[in-house]
């Protein structure tokens, strides 16, 4: 997937990595910077790293969120980003995986954008992408499988969709104002990751009792004291204030990058994962990555069913319960295997023990990781849906 994405960044369509291509003027232009960005973060979260090269003004964002929400920027006009990142769902899909615009079924399961902007690593399994801007070539351009759909054949014509319309016309001038042909691709990707770093979401039940603001009943307390002991050990991999292990901000100076072999899959007990979904194997080839994951975050949980990258487990009770085992046994068909046994799995999986009330508890817990305001934000809302 990736090779072919590098071969429709060679023509020069975007410079993204390619320092030589960045103009300049997203940094120099003290209009461009006038306009600004305060952010209003939750308590305990740290600065959002924005990268040099695009930084946030409230523009930008705004025309991101109007793109990031636009049909018109797909291939056939069918699908947004939106389309497979629902607002409601903490911008997942509801699907056990996305359907691209061309009917194309993508291999994995639709991840939430909430606090997208600090995560380390980018996907399911892919430490190389670093970056939002790097990222969207993968929806915008990718082949295998299309998602938004656009190729050579098409990016003229989807770029003009977007510069007949005068109010983005406006929205691209006033953001920079000192190009003369500011409807861009480059320009489209650093809205749109504008808008992405934005989404942020700390104001769950939990966040509010950690301000005080809220008490936890009894067993959503037991809960949360399971969670983060050595009996369920869902800490060490889901302990950030994101509740996941992979955390870059402004002021990071070690970024660790860890990846997790949780025992899903041991095919004919040999270890392997199902191709394409091998984990970081898919990029590294290296035996010890294979069916290796980034660990999600769990915040707003309880609306991004089905669960893991595959969407294999449907709900929280099957979550908890491979968790419990240790990993999962399938006894039949081609994926057949004792994933519980399988020889690349942490070592902390299996010291997981939970009884039925321990793993209720726990899913009581990561219910109160729901941020109602979040997803009923309207600057996050998609601008397009009809009142
Ligand atoms: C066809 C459905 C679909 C569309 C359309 C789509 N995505 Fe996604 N998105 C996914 C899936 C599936 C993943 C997980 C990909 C993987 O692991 O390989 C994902 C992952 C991501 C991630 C990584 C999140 C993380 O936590 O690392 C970001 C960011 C993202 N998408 C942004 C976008 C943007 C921006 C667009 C529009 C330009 C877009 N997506 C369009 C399905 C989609
Ligand atoms: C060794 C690290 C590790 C430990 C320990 C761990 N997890 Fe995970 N968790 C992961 C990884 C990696 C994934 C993604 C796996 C995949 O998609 O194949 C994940 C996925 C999940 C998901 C699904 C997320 C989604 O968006 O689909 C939930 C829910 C979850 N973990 C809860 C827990 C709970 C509760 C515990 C403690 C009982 C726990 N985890 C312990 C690493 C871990």
């Amino acid at each position: 997937m990736l090779r072919h994405i590098a071969r429709m960044l060679l023509p020069g369509l975007l410079g993204f990595g390619l320092s030589a291509c960045n103009t300049g003027t997203t940094t120099t232009d003290p209009s461009l910077t006038a306009s600004g960005w305060t952010w209003s973060l939750p308590a305990f979260f740290p600065t959002p790293k924005v990268p040099e090269n695009n930084p946030l003004t409230a523009d930008k964002v705004e025309l991101g969120r109007h793109l990031f929400y636009e049909k018109r920027l797909s291939g056939n006009g069918t699908q947004s980003c939106g389309s497979c990142h629902l607002q409601a769902k903490a911008f997942t899909d509801g699907r056990r995986v996305a359907i691209g615009s061309t009917g194309d079924l993508h291999p994995r399961n639709s991840q939430p954008l909430h606090n997208v902007v600090y995560n380390a690593t980018l996907t399911w399994a892919n430490p190389a992408l670093t970056r939002l801007e790097q990222q969207m070539l993968v929806p915008l351009f990718g082949e295998s499988p299309v998602e938004m759909g656009i190729n050579d054949s098409n990016k003229a014509t989807v770029l003009d969709r977007i510069k007949a319309d005068a109010a983005y016309a406006a929205r691209f001038r006033a953001v920079w104002p000192a190009d003369a042909d500011p409807v861009t691709y480059e320009h489209v990707i650093q809205a749109i990751a504008s808008f992405q770093r934005t989404l942020i979401s700390g104001n769950s039940r939990y966040d509010q009792y950690l301000r005080r603001e809220t008490v936890l009943t009894p067993g959503e307390e037991r809960g949360m004291q399971l969670f983060n002991g050595e009996q369920a050990e869902c800490f060490h991999c889901h302990g950030s204030f994101n509740f996941n292990d992979q955390i870059v901000h402004a002021g990071s100076r070690v970024v660790e990058t860890p990846f997790h072999n949780t025992g899903l899959f041991n095919i004919g007990g040999t270890g392997e994962f199902p191709f394409p979904n091998r984990g970081v194997f898919e990029t590294s080839g290296k035996p010890e990555d294979m069916g290796k994951f980034r660990a999600a975050s769990l915040r707003n949980i309880a609306l991004t069913a089905p669960y893991m990258h595959d969407g294999s487990l449907a709900t929280l009770e099957e979550v908890l319960d491979f968790y419990a085992a240790g990993g999962r046994n399938i006894t039949s068909g081609p994926e057949a295997g004792d994933g519980r046994r399988n020889p690349h799995k942490s070592d902390l999986i299996g010291l997981i023990k939970l009884t039925n009330q321990d793993k209720a508890d726990i899913i009581a817990f990561l219910k109160t990781l729901t941020d109602e305001q979040f997803i009923h934000d309207p600057r996050f809302a998609d601008p397009f849906a009809a009142p």
